[in-house]
């Protein structure tokens, strides 16, 4: 199962930073960045809420687009040893280069060279998500979407929003959504993790999307689960992050299972792995044990992911080859 091929929709990239890589850099650039590491080098936070703070925290001493090369590189090394063939991971121009859309390219050129260069040696694809952050408000959220639209393409396939899902209502990011959309972008929101079934309904009647990022509170309410099933809108779950963060007690208590019974497209991804102490191959395993999913499971997960991407039919086609091989 650990390196077994897999399809992963959802990674933030400055969330699969080792906390040893950011420690590196922070001493490089002699910047303090408070106690968000534990006595063992992990990051530290208490709740979700905290989480946020550290992220950002931890985000602010990536300040070139070299950094993010490296980043790049480290994360992709990560991912591929998990047997990940396909990732398409979230990408903040409120962190590469404030949302310039001139500085924003320059980091992008960083991130797609590096990417390149982890497909020739590891064999994994990237694409990216460009994300806004809901609680930096719909102000930024619009010149995050000017910065997606200009840089749609092959590469960038699709558009989403991140953050405090308690602040503001998708409703009021419906111009960046609208923005996103019209430059041919796939969308993708998260919701359905810190607010209930009510969030994931807005989400998908405010902002057109087609993935809900985690999504798995619609379980509260077994109607919304059937009107997922039957729109075929697909959870981008990832289990861990949820148990880590305290929305659940333990895979076993996590809804993925009821969902998937149900006849809702889930996938499964880490989100923030290092944060959360989780790789693909970890939240594979887990899964296994929680509910006895077998290889014909996790195949049928990854063959959902693939059919979910964002990127163009031919690029999923040679994964779809490597994921049969
Ligand atoms: N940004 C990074 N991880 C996140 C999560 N799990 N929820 C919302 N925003 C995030
Ligand atoms: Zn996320």
């Amino acid at each position: 199962m650990g390196r077994d091929a897999k399809i992963e929709l959802h990674l933030h990239l400055e969330g699969a930073a080792p906390p040893a890589f950011i420690r590196g850099l922070a001493a490089e650039k002699h910047a303090d960045i408070g106690g968000i590491f534990d006595e063992r080098g992990n990051y530290r936070f208490r709740d979700f809420w905290d989480f946020l703070k550290v992220y950002e925290a931890a985000t602010s001493v990536l300040t070139s687009p070299e950094d993010y090369a490296r980043l790049t590189r480290a994360v992709l090394e990560e991912s591929a040893a998990s047997g990940v063939i396909y990732s398409e991971t979230f990408l903040s121009p409120d962190f590469c280069g404030g949302r310039d859309v001139g500085a924003w390219r320059e980091y992008l050129v960083a991130i797609r060279e590096a990417a390149a260069e982890a497909e020739r040696r590891d064999g994994i694809t990237l694409r990216g998500i460009i994300t806004c952050i809901r609680h930096f408000g719909p102000e930024k959220a619009r010149e995050t979407a000017l910065c997606a639209a200009e840089t749609a393409g092959d590469w960038i396939v699709g558009f989403g929003i991140a953050g405090d899902e308690k602040v503001l209502a998708p409703a009021d990011f419906r111009w960046s959504f609208d923005c996103a959309r019209e430059a041919g972008l796939r969308l993708t929101a998260h919701a359905g993790e810190w607010g209930g079934p009510e969030s994931v309904r807005a989400a998908l009647r405010d902002l057109e999307v087609e993935r809900i990022g985690h999504g798995v509170r619609a379980i509260e309410d077994l109607a919304l689960v059937d009107e997922l099933a039957e729109r075929g809108v697909v959870l981008e779950c990832c289990p861990g992050s949820n148990v880590a963060l305290g929305l659940y007690s333990g895979f076993r208590q996590h809804p993925i299972a009821r969902l998937y019974d149900r006849g809702v497209k889930v996938t499964v991804s880490t989100d923030d792995p290092p944060f959360f102490h989780t790789t693909m191959a970890r939240e594979f395993q887990m899964l296994h044990d929680a509910f006895d999913w077998d290889d014909g499971v996790f195949a049928s997960l990854n063959r959902t992911a693939l059919d979910a991407a964002f990127c163009d039919t031919d690029t999923k086609a040679a994964i779809a080859k490597k994921l049969e091989a």
